[in-house]
């Protein structure tokens, strides 16, 4: 269920709280993060899974949609396993108390620290993404003397239906060894043969915001074979994440069930088909987990009106806490906070306070004429917004709070930028 409550377009509360009253306590540009919602959204899945693999399973969340220290906290109470992508992900997660059999890390150009220090931790797995980048892992921890876990990252020649930027299963993407020139089996070759890396698993990601189920099964299959060209038995398959969230109201909700389903179902059948063990699977969703549960806060500055009857109102933040419309021609829907029933409704163009035109959060949507001091919500904003935020124009990035059933928790103070010491240059 969504807790945030939108009545007849309003947003009026969220985990039970007043948004008027939380932003005038804490100020705008806010994201708020519902704990009910993202609690549930990770126990959807897992029961999801629980239902339809007979085999051990994990979620992995994929930390770099949204990640902080006190969120962190929460995640390691859930005893979620967590993707990393870089060694500061890698420390924020170890923190925060998750334990390192429980942290795979990724990336398609991983530094020798980052290396050095997931062989030291004896984290889960590397998941490593060439067979240049196998070479180099295999040198590292023969001279640390130690023989870490790893996974292949393939790449399965499967090009998905969602944004360029967000694609990574086609042949030419930068991460993953492809299938198509051989790479692929002569990983999983030198892998096996390898007295200095234990090969555990394959790993995929086709890419983020994706809606096609079948493209997951296709993935897995050819992973499957794969394996079973090399004559192996995986502990781990990996199908990665990237199931998609609604983002504007009327878009239709995709059920993450045809995806848990798919891959479920999808294992079981290769291991039939090969009569193999099952193996484990680990999904690594990040957008479904935190998405929905994510929601922006902002209040409207100045408005005019266009020669075209457009009406524009600019928020108090923009593309430095949202750069995925600018990014990614990404859809949002917004809502006023408040009674605002008695106004006009007229084409709006929502644009943020940063010295660009491609500063924008919504190009166009029909709401209440917006006025100065109106507090403004964008719901789905958990995912890929604060990850990818930026000092642009020194904007001091935003107060998020965590709220849990009516209790508000500060999880990061409002940035300011004109203090942080790198800007100072110290
Ligand atoms: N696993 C791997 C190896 C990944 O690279 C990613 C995302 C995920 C899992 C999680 O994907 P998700 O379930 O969140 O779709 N900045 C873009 C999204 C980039 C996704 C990068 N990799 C955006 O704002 O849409």
């Amino acid at each position: 269920p969504d807790t945030v409550e939108i009545h007849n377009g309003h947003i009026s509360h969220i985990g039970g709280c007043s948004l008027k009253e939380l932003a005038s306590k804490y100020g705008t540009p806010l994201y708020i993060y519902d704990a009910v919602t993202f609690a549930w959204n990770y126990r959807y899945l897992h029961d999801l899974l629980a239902d339809t693999y007979p085999g051990n399973f994990d979620i992995a969340y994929a930390s770099k949609a949204y990640l902080s220290l006190p969120f962190a906290r929460k995640l390691a109470n859930l005893e979620t396993s967590i993707d990393v992508a870089s060694i500061s992900e890698l420390e924020i997660v170890l923190k925060a108390g998750i334990p390192p059999c429980r942290i795979h890390l990724h990336g398609n150009n991983k530094s020798e620290a980052e290396i050095h220090k997931a062989i030291d931790l004896q984290i889960e797995s590397i998941v490593v993404d060439s067979l240049d980048e196998l070479h180099f892992v295999e040198e590292i921890s023969r001279k640390m003397n130690r023989i870490p876990a790893i996974w292949l990252r393939i790449t399965p020649d499967i090009t998905v239906d969602t944004h360029k930027a967000v694609q990574t299963g086609h042949s030419a993407s930068k991460f993953g060894i492809p299938v198509g020139n051989g790479e692929a089996e002569e990983a999983i070759k030198l892998g096996l043969s390898s007295d200095a890396v234990r090969l555990t698993g394959l790993h995929t990601h086709l890419g983020s915001q994706l809606f096609d189920s079948d493209r997951y099964s296709e993935a897995i299959n050819i992973l499957f074979n794969l394996c079973h060209k090399t004559d192996w038995q995986p502990e781990i398959i990996s199908p990665g994440g990237g199931w998609g969230v609604p983002y504007t109201t009327g878009s239709p909700d995709t059920d993450p069930s045809d995806w848990i389903v798919a891959i479920s179902h999808t294992v079981q059948n290769c291991c039939e088909k090969y009569q193999i063990k099952l193996p484990k699977i680990i999904i690594e969703p990040g957008r479904w987990l935190v998405a929905k549960a994510g929601v922006s806060i902002y209040s409207v500055g100045s408005t005019k009106s266009l020669p075209t009857g457009e009406w524009i109102a600019a928020v108090d933040g923009g593309m430095s806490d949202n750069p995925r419309p600018a990014l990614y021609d990404a859809h949002y829907s917004a809502v006023v906070i408040g009674n605002s029933a008695d106004r006009p409704v007229v084409p709006t163009r929502l644009v943020g306070r940063f010295c660009e035109s491609g500063d924008e959060l919504i190009h166009q949507i029909d709401l209440p004429r917006l006025e100065r001091g109106d507090i403004v919500a964008i719901p789905v904003s958990g995912a890929y917004q604060l990850s990818m935020s930026s000092n642009y124009n020194l904007a001091d990035r935003p107060c998020v709070l965590w709220l849990d059933n009516g209790k508000v928790e500060v999880m990061q103070k409002r940035e300011k930028a004109s203090q942080s010491n790198w800007w100072l240059g110290e």
